[in-house]
């Protein structure tokens, strides 16, 4: 048959609309140590694995968190990590009724033979690691490839990037984790919201097709899109109503109505703005739930809160849950600022 069926259909199904519930949305804490260490160096904090795993910890156990957040993204060592307290961080998050996922690409290498762009490692040994994050409580994934649009995007990275995606995709599925699909187009650019919806409709049509080439099915997948705006150095800014107006434009024209959710990044974009453009998303029915996947947007205040100063843990969580709630409110509609 042409139709590929995963053993874990049903639960891949489940999973996904269990992620994509009413008022919910992911908290991506998935940063690479790389990545860590730069916010950690925010607030003056060596790179260590105690200074990772006490910010991971004082993230996981925000009381209350799961009210707001249906996911949350780890990378691997958060995976396997313990508290501070010595519980599993994977069992406080399910205890909090949050459902664990894991970064599982490999990150971005250039492009030979491309306009100075990138593409996304990681397919290499893919099953097997997925196989094993199943295992460790893993029930969804996250592979993020990007696309820039001052280097061109060029025919070629497009390519790339969805095609990789879709082969990431059927993978997950085959091993019951349920993929994130994030062709992150980035905030870089004097370009204008026209060209960056323009670069948008042409990278979603070519995700989709390979998407449906290698079998994937839509019903247990999820999407993280950065939201349509101008180029972070572009003179003209556009209000969240814009924001909207355009967001819902390109979903409307190219993501079929089978998908659960659809989980923004934030990119860059500020806390409140991030915000603001989710709750203009969300003032009328869409055909998928639309909400939030956020890092910076979700964990920036909260971060410099925290300081690295165990007195601080407690604002740092209250810092947190208000981003959290201001983001719930919004994937209903209801933010009011
Ligand atoms: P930001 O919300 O900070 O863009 O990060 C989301 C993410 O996980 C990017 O892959």
């Amino acid at each position: 048959s042409l139709v590929v069926k995963s053993s874990y259909a049903d639960e891949l199904v489940k999973t996904a609309k269990t992620i994509a519930s009413p008022g919910r949305g992911i908290l991506a804490m998935d940063e690479s140590n790389a990545t860590c260490g730069k916010r950690l160096a925010s607030i003056g904090l060596e790179n260590t694995e105690a200074n990772r795993q006490a910010y991971r910890t004082l993230l996981v156990t925000a009381p209350g968190l799961g009210q707001y957040v249906s996911g949350a993204i780890l990378f691997e060592e958060t995976l396997y990590q313990s508290t501070v307290d010595g519980a599993k961080i994977v069992d406080v998050l399910i205890e909090q009724n949050i459902v664990p996922g894991i970064k599982v690409d490999k990150g971005l290498v250039p492009l030979a033979g491309s306009n100075n762009e990138s593409w996304c490692q990681g397919l290499d040994g893919l099953a097997s690691r997925s196989a094993a994050y199943y295992q460790q409580g893993a029930r969804f994934a996250k592979w993020r490839t990007v696309v820039s649009i001052p280097n061109g995007p060029s025919a070629l990275a497009v390519k790339e990037a969805a095609w990789g995606l879709a082969r990431y995709a059927a993978i997950s599925q085959d091993n019951g984790l349920v993929p994130i699909v994030e062709p992150e187009i980035l905030l870089d650019g004097e370009h204008g919201i026209d060209r960056t919806f323009e670069v948008a409709q042409k990278v979603w049509a070519e995700v989709f097709f390979y998407l449906a080439e290698n079998n994937v099915m839509f019903e247990g997948i999820l999407l993280k899109p950065s939201m349509v705006t101008p180029g972070a150095e572009c003179k003209d800014k556009a209000t969240p109503q814009q924001v909207a107006d355009y967001t819902l434009k390109l979903l409307h024209r190219r993501i079929p109505p089978a998908v659960p959710g659809i989980m923004f990044l934030s990119g860059g974009q500020s806390e409140v703005e991030a915000t603001l453009n989710l709750n203009a998303m969300n003032q009328s029915p869409n055909p998928w739930h639309v909400s939030f996947s956020y890092a910076r947007a979700l964990q920036n205040t909260c971060l410099k809160t925290w300081g690295g100063r165990p007195e601080n843990v407690q604002a740092a969580q209250e810092a947190l849950l208000i981003r959290a709630k201001a983001n719930s409110l919004a994937q209903l509609g209801k933010y009011t600022g």
